[in-house]
């Protein structure tokens, strides 16, 4: 196997990073070897949102508003990030090599003796938040221009705060529903998991007002929800139902909220507030006032996840949606007269 260069950013060493400077060549040709010796590993990372970190719709599509090498240095970790990935670097995305590869040897979590055809590293920060912090918590390329640095991602802080925080990320994310190992990494594609990291309740406390209650399970999940990106949000909605047909849905996002600060350059995308659910917080309460005529009409309602196209938007209700799973739904009755 190649060597790989310590031209690394490790800011957790000995745990994977993107390179600061491009990886040395040969690493995703190495990927196939380990592919075909560790088969069961290679067909749950295939699909993942791992191996198609660089090659999916939705990154190509945020890459052509900011092509910066910042981004593609994460997301095709295996290629050079100055210029457009090809070939099998950008099919690989955060590959099997990305993950493991310390100078010659396998990066491992500590495990017994096992005779291995390749030398292991077995180090206990593997096995634990390090090894995704240095791609999962991270801050904006500009934040040399900033008063005050700020996050562009921060599961690992999210995650250091949370009830959850001595359980592991991979704990959770290298689990499938059986509780099996896998190397899915399943997140926000996940129906049945996104929605079980919720709980929403919807109350019509009076004849004009609707509330919805909204809570991370601290059972379910380690950080905010939703977490990772910033063009993630919950869309909370109500529509009143008066049989004359479809009324538009009022809807409010809980997200982190940012606004367009200008600097002199190009202008700052600055975090105002973040209202996601975290778990071990009290609920989120979301009130909505309706009209005196809808006091005897039924309302629906609905919680939905957002993932929104990366434009530098500034009005929340005009993001294009790109991808969206509808968390919980229903209907109250209208009010008794
Ligand atoms: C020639 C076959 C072969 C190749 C190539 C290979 N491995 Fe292995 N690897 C093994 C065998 C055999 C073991 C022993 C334990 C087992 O069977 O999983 C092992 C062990 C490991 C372990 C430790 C498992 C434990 O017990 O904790 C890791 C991690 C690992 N390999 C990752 C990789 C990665 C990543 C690559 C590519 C850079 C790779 N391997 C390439 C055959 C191979
Ligand atoms: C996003 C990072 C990441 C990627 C990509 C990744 N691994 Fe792993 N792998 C890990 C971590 C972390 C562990 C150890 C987790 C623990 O024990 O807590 C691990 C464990 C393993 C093990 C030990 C057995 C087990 O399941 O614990 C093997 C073997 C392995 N990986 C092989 C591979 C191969 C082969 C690929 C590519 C097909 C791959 N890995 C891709 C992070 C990754
Ligand atoms: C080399 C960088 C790197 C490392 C190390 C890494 N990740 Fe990731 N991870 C990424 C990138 C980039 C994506 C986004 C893929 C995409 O574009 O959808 C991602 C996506 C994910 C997703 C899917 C998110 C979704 O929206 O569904 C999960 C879950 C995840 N990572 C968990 C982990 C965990 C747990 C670890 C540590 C064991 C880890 N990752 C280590 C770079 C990394
Ligand atoms: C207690 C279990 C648990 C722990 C610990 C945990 N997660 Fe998650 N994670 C979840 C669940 C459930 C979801 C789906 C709901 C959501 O997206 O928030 C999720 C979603 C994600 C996503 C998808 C992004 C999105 O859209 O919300 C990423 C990325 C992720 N986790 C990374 C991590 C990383 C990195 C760590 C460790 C620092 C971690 N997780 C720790 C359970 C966990
Ligand atoms: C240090 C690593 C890192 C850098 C730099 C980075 N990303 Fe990511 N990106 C991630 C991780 C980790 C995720 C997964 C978190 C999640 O799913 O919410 C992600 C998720 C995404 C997603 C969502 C993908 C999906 O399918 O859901 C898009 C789009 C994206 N990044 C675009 C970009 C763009 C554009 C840049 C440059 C401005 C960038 N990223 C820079 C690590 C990085």
């Amino acid at each position: 196997m190649s060597e790989r260069t310590w031209s690394l950013r490790h800011v957790i060493p000995p745990c994977p990073a993107p390179p600061r400077t491009p990886p040395g060549a040969g690493f995703e040709l190495d990927n196939d070897a380990c592919a075909a010796c560790h088969e069961a590993e290679a067909a749950q990372w295939r699909g993942s949102q791992h191996q198609t970190a660089y090659s999916e719709r939705e990154f190509q599509r945020a890459l052509a508003h900011e092509p910066m090498p910042f981004c593609r240095g994460c997301h095709a970790p295996e290629a050079d990030p100055r210029r457009a990935a090809s070939g099998q670097a950008a099919e690989i995305g955060v590959g099997c090599v990305s993950c493991h590869i310390v100078g010659d040897a396998v990066l491992a979590a500590p495990g017994p003796d096992v005779a291995a055809p390749h030398p292991l590293r077995r180090d206990p920060r593997f096995a634990t938040a390090a090894a995704c912090a240095n791609c999962h918590q991270f801050g904006f390329p500009d934040n040399r221009r900033r008063a005050r640095p700020e996050a562009m991602q921060r599961t690992v802080a999210e995650h250091a705060a949370s009830p959850r925080a001595a359980t592991t990320c991979s704990d959770c994310h290298m689990r499938d529903r059986a509780g099996a190992r896998t190397h899915a990494f399943v997140g926000s594609r996940d129906d049945h998991y996104f929605r079980d990291a919720l709980t929403v309740e919807a109350t019509r406390p009076a004849p004009d007002r609707i509330e919805l209650r909204i809570a991370a399970r601290p059972d379910v999940v380690g950080h905010a929800v939703p977490t990772g990106d910033l063009f993630r949000r919950l869309a909370v909605a109500v529509r009143p139902e008066d049989g004359a047909g479809a009324r538009p849905w009022t809807t409010a996002y809980l997200a982190r909220h940012y606004a367009l600060e200008s600097s002199g350059g190009p202008p700052l995308r600055v975090e105002r507030s973040d209202d996601r659910p975290h778990p071990g917080e009290p609920p989120r309460v979301l009130r909505f006032q309706l009209d005196p005529g809808d006091r005897a009409h039924p309302v629906a309602w609905e919680v939905r996840f957002e993932r929104v196209e990366s434009l530098f938007q500034e009005r929340e209700d005009r993001a294009v949606v790109v991808g969206a799973l509808t968390v919980a739904a229903g209907e109250l009755p209208p009010a008794l007269p």
